[in-house]
């Protein structure tokens, strides 16, 4: 095998030929569907969690601009996904139009780091999904023993008035400059997450019976989320205290990264999370009905409303409550809270509009993945059965299934922050290739047809795929470290099973690899 068959790309007629080939996923989806599918994806533990502790922690009010840079990065990256999603309309997302215009070997490589976003981003927000309804079940009285609701090996302390928390070094040096000696504190090693579990399990279920079925559970789940965030921001607008905008941007502590131009720069890596999702659109290619007009619809217009909303939370919040009071796992309750007595109602409408809005980040997420499967084994590169689609059901049950019980040991055992930190760099290079190919494919086959086209090429891509290296390296060694070894069992597979099992290479016939 020479070097060049490494990077043999797949022609894009051909490449419609296989996946058109035994196609019997129902196309069900429409336009609207398809950008439900995208703010279901999108808007989770990014607003719900993280937006709190960015602003205490890095940004200040400055938030609200590091939400906005990291838009940016997304909405070059969403422009090109939306050309690509136009030009090849099936299911395979990033993989397939690497495997358009990069080769074979970057499409594995790329097809195996969704896997990173996709897989484990469901395992990630089932985690922040777990802790809302373990704090939701225990308003009730429902209690459910601490060691089962986190990730094996994790200490957990209850903390009077809070309860049980996972022990960081962070709480504990808060806890001991408030004077509680952590030590004398009620203490439990857990064993597993087993909410974060159940969710997975429910929505694999879910996701086999069907794609209709899922959808109409995700609108629901999405109509309920916005809802609560249109209200949380048309009542907290009334509420604002401007004096809690000034500085808008804190002065650095003297450290990068805390507060001033590079702390909202640091909150922008931080948030970028919160972005993530919206190219699940992409994967959903063969499920749509018309997939050549209505992918870019749903992967930009998730993106653009979900930005809206995004901005205007971080406006009103930080504008309700000061930056300093929000390093909590529910920052939007604490806003809520800071509306006065009068507004209390609101509190558990929040959680259930949270738990509502990760269920949904799950569910798309784990539509997203084995669809991706599903492409690959199309291509030869993953066994046949992950391309099985269950005669009754119409879905992709088997790598369904073996995405659900992945993700289902993932989410018992690992912390939020490890899944979180891995899931950002696995789509921040996804995002990273995707920019690249796009400038790529212009240049090498300007005659294709592209319902639609990312304006100014390369500046676009150029800058999306800066922005997001530059948010890369700002994530810790540890997570580029796993990324490496992740990718390292990629390259064992490929070089081991998919190299000898491609479609491409053993069906010449069909019609010639380019070089
Ligand atoms: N963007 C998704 C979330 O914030 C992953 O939960």
């Amino acid at each position: 095998m020479s070097i060049y068959q490494l990077f043999s790309t797949k022609p894009i007629q051909q490449l419609m030929h296989h996946a058109s080939e035994g196609n019997t996923m129902k196309r069900a989806l429409s336009a609207t569907n398809l950008t439900t599918l995208g703010i279901g994806a999108v808007i989770g533990a990014g607003i719900f969690v993280l937006t709190g502790q960015a602003a205490a922690q890095y940004a200040g009010p400055g938030i609200v601009i590091s939400f906005l840079i990291s838009g940016m990065a997304c909405l070059f990256a969403g422009l090109c996904y939306a050309e690509f999603a136009s030009m090849i309309p099936i299911s395979g997302s990033a993989y397939t139009y690497a495997y358009a215009t990069l080769g074979e070997f970057i499409a594995w490589i790329i097809g195996w780091d969704l896997i990173l976003e996709y897989l484990f981003a469901a395992s990630t927000v089932s985690v922040g999904w777990s802790g809302y309804v373990v704090s939701f079940l225990k308003d009730f009285g429902i209690f459910i023993p601490p060691q089962f609701t986190a990730a094996w090996h994790t200490i957990l302390v209850d903390i009077p008035n809070l309860g049980w928390k996972p022990l960081t070094s962070q709480l504990a040096a808060s806890l001991t400059s408030s004077g509680i000696v952590v030590d004398h504190l009620p203490h439990v090693t857990a064993i597993l997450n087993l909410p974060a579990m159940f969710v997975i399990a429910a929505i694999t279920i879910l996701l086999v019976i069907g794609i209709k079925e899922s959808a109409g559970f995700n609108n629901v789940m999405v109509i309920i989320k916005v809802f609560v965030i249109l209200l949380f921001i048309g009542i907290g607008f009334f509420f604002v205290n401007k004096a809690n905008w000034h500085p808008f941007i804190p002065p650095n502590t003297g450290t990068w990264g805390h507060f001033g131009w590079s702390g909202v720069l640091r909150g922008s890596a931080v948030i970028f999370f919160a972005y993530i999702g919206f190219d699940a659109v992409s994967t959903a290619a063969q499920e749509a009905k018309n997939p050549q007009r209505d992918m870019p619809i749903g992967i930009l217009g998730s993106l653009g409303i979900s930005t809206v909303l995004y901005i205007l939370v971080a406006i009103v919040l930080t504008g309700i409550v000061s930056y300093t009071f929000l390093n909590v796992a529910d920052p939007i309750a604490v806003g809520v809270d800071a509306m006065g007595k009068g507004l209390f109602w609101l509190r558990p409408i929040i959680k259930i509009a949270a738990i509502a809005g990760l269920s949904s980040v799950i569910l798309v997420m784990m539509l997203g993945q084995p669809r991706i499967f599903y492409a690959m084994a199309k291509d030869g590169l993953l066994p046949p059965r992950f391309a099985k689609i269950h005669s009754r059901f119409k879905t992709p049950y088997f790598s369904t299934l073996i995405t659900g019980s992945f993700a289902f040991v993932l989410a018992g055992i690992l912390p939020i922050d490890i899944l979180g930190e891995l899931v950002s760099i696995g789509t921040l290079l996804a995002f990273v290739i995707v920019c690249i190919g796009i400038i790529f494919l212009r240049v090498k086959r300007p005659e294709i047809k592209r319902p639609f086209k990312t304006p100014l090429v390369p500046l676009i891509p150029v800058l999306g795929a800066l922005i997001c290296m530059i948010q890369m390296y700002s994530l810790p060694f540890d997570t580029w470290l796993r990324l490496i070894v992740w990718m390292a069992i990629g390259m064992i597979i490929y070089f081991t099973y998919s190299i000898r099992h491609s479609l491409l290479r053993n069906h010449n016939g069909q019609g010639k690899a380019q070089q």
